[in-house]
């Protein structure tokens, strides 16, 4: 499809097109930029709507959809997960996130998902693997009258074997690793990361039982269970692992906890198996083969700051916009292996998130830890999981629902017909909230002031818009309170600015754990999928706090969990003057 010569203008900050330049513009044999950011919009929003030729029934002309999809992007309202926008309209051709792929328990098994993970990242694909089946280190090898490596030793040649894969060229592949907490091996699992730098490539998680938590609470013992005779092998104390992974967890953030149970209770298609793991940022359960793609809406673009409300008329079309988008990016894309193609047609699982939530509550001035917020939260998400599934609905009218709705939770309960078998995740959005120029996910600011390192060494001072902006109407945005918040990167304590303000200008710092749990439970409620959420902590609390937020977690109906106490770890990402 031609582009058309009057698109309007992209609404892009100067870090999100550096950001684009470097990463998603496609480049030719020597580096050389072969298309402008608006034209790789062009690109994705042509190939996108390119699918409905597929379909006999389309309200939309196709060109007419891609000029729709182009301003939904350009307009920064909505962004597809980064391999669609990278890699839609290319050779490549491979649009989804997230995947995860069976480890059986074999060498041949073993070794084909190394293969199969290493096509995923090459290709822009993270990966999810449950290590559960493996059996135990030590335990009898048929063919050989050998001893078993057990999965950690497995689990360091799939880290070694993605440091050399570099996924799409641009970054090395993420991957997740679980094992279920009755496996045998399970305490080594929990301490694997204690040193530094040891695999690397992989997040953790231990998938814990409803059973295993309710021996926690009575303090009993429960069985470990080798994988291949399912024979009771062993018996640890619930509540000794329990306090060991909070341990873990308050020395390095690893592992994070999965609750296993509450995943495949959510999950729709179980005729079609259990969902053992899910995306390298856990917010995306699967199952084995399985592939999603992801797309969140900016949240901040629909504050209606004035009348302290939402425009939910826009974000409605938006929504169902998107849900369109993504049903579109499964036909467009190329996956990697046949038995993937196979099951991702099956379910059609796609999840529409949201980014923008800390902007938004700063635009229409309620603090992130404050009641107002969590209600805020679950009105918002409520309407757009309903607003995403009536979308799927009316896709299924126009082009059947999704081939294994007739055995699925929706079609044993008549509560369909669905397009997709899933509709909603709230993604980290790493990357797509830069180019969006807003917070993350449902995440609150790091900090109001944020030091950047720029390629040269220079060091830039950046101050969060909607904070400054709120100062200067106040009249108070002197050089004196600037400086001091790039020094310090939160306003709580800060006599300079008005009492109200401090209130609503937090950051993840200046939120207790309990609040950051309770916003990620908030939206999980009206989430198909999972949510991504880093509680943050400061670096004073202690492992009971860890012990308290976990167990709200299992309270509050989350399906996993994931921790970091500041400064924990030699290298962080993120970090404000006073804490370098
Ligand atoms: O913002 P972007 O679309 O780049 O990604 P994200 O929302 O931060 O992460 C969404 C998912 O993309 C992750 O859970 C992974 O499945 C995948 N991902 C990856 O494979 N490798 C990365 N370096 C980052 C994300």
């Amino acid at each position: 499809m031609q582009m058309p010569d009057d698109l309007p203008d992209l609404s892009l900050s100067e870090n999100a097109e550096l950001v684009l330049r470097k990463r998603y513009v496609r480049k030719g044999p020597e580096g050389e930029e072969m298309e402008t950011p608006q034209e790789l919009f062009w690109r994705v929003a042509a190939a996108i709507a390119a699918s409905e030729t597929a379909y006999e029934q389309t309200p939309f002309s196709q060109e007419a959809l891609a000029r729709r999809f182009y301003d939904l992007m350009a307009s920064c309202r909505f962004f597809p997960n980064s391999p669609t926008l990278m890699n839609a309209g290319t050779e490549l051709g491979q649009l989804a996130a997230c995947f995860v792929l069976p480890v059986g328990d074999s060498m041949e098994e073993i070794f084909d998902a190394i293969k199969y993970a290493a096509l995923i990242h090459k290709s822009g694909g993270g990966t999810g693997f449950s290590f559960s089946r493996l059996r135990a280190a030590d335990s009898r090898v048929g063919s050989t009258g050998g001893v078993a490596s057990g999965p950690i030793s497995f689990l360091r040649i799939f880290n070694t074997a993605t440091e050399q894969v570099k996924q799409g060229g641009t970054r090395r592949g993420a991957n997740m690793g679980i094992l279920r907490v009755d496996h045998p091996d399970i305490l080594e699992f929990i301490r694997v990361k204690e040193r530094e730098g040891e695999l690397n490539n992989f997040n953790l998680s231990v998938a814990l039982t409803e059973d295993f938590m309710r021996r926690v609470e009575a303090d009993a013992e429960y069985p470990l269970i080798a994988p291949q005779s399912e024979k009771e092998v062993g018996r640890l104390r619930a509540r000794e692992v329990f306090t060991l992974l909070v341990q873990k967890a308050w020395e390095s953030g690893d592992p994070g906890i999965i609750f296993l149970d509450r995943i495949n209770r959510d999950n729709p298609t179980p005729q079609l198996g259990d969902i053992e793991a899910t995306n390298p940022c856990g917010e995306q359960p699967l199952l084995p083969y399985e592939a999603c793609n992801l797309g969140s809406i900016n949240l901040s673009r629909f504050a209606d700051a004035p009348a302290q409300e939402l425009d939910w008329e826009g974000l409605r079309e938006s929504v169902h916009l998107a849900v369109r988008f993504l049903d579109n990016v499964i036909d467009a894309s190329v996956y990697p292996l046949p038995q993937i193609t196979d099951q991702v047609k099956r379910n059609r699982k796609i999840g529409l998130g949201i980014m923008g939530w800390a902007d938004l509550l700063y635009q229409l001035r309620i603090a992130y830890d404050s009641r107002q917020a969590l209600s805020l939260g679950e009105k918002v998400m409520d309407f757009i999981q309903k607003e995403a599934r009536s979308a799927s609905k009316d896709l299924a009218r126009e082009r059947g629902p999704f081939p294994a709705y007739a055995d699925s939770v929706f079609g044993k309960q008549n509560l369909g017909p669905y397009r997709n078998a899933t509709t909603t995740t709230i993604a980290p959005t790493g990357t797509l909230s830069i180019l969006a120029g807003c917070s993350s996910g449902i995440e609150p600011l790091f900090a109001l002031s944020f030091v950047r390192e720029v390629m040269d060494g220079e060091r830039l001072v950046e101050t969060n818009p909607i904070f400054r902006q709120a100062m200067e109407e106040a009249g108070c945005a002197s050089q004196r309170l600037l400086d001091e918040v790039a020094r310090k990167g939160t306003v709580r304590d800060m006599e300079l600015v008005p009492d109200d303000m401090r209130n609503v200008f937090v950051t993840a710092m200046d939120i207790d754990g309990e609040a950051h749990l309770r916003m990620q439970a908030a939206f999980q409620k009206y989430t198909d999928n999972a949510v991504s959420k880093t509680v943050n902590l400061p670096h004073e609390a202690t492992q009971e706090d860890i012990r308290h937020i976990y167990w709200l977690a299992y309270e509050q109906g989350c399906k996993g969990v994931t921790v970091y106490r500041d400064g924990c770890k030699s290298v962080q990402v993120l970090s404000t003057e006073e804490s370098r």
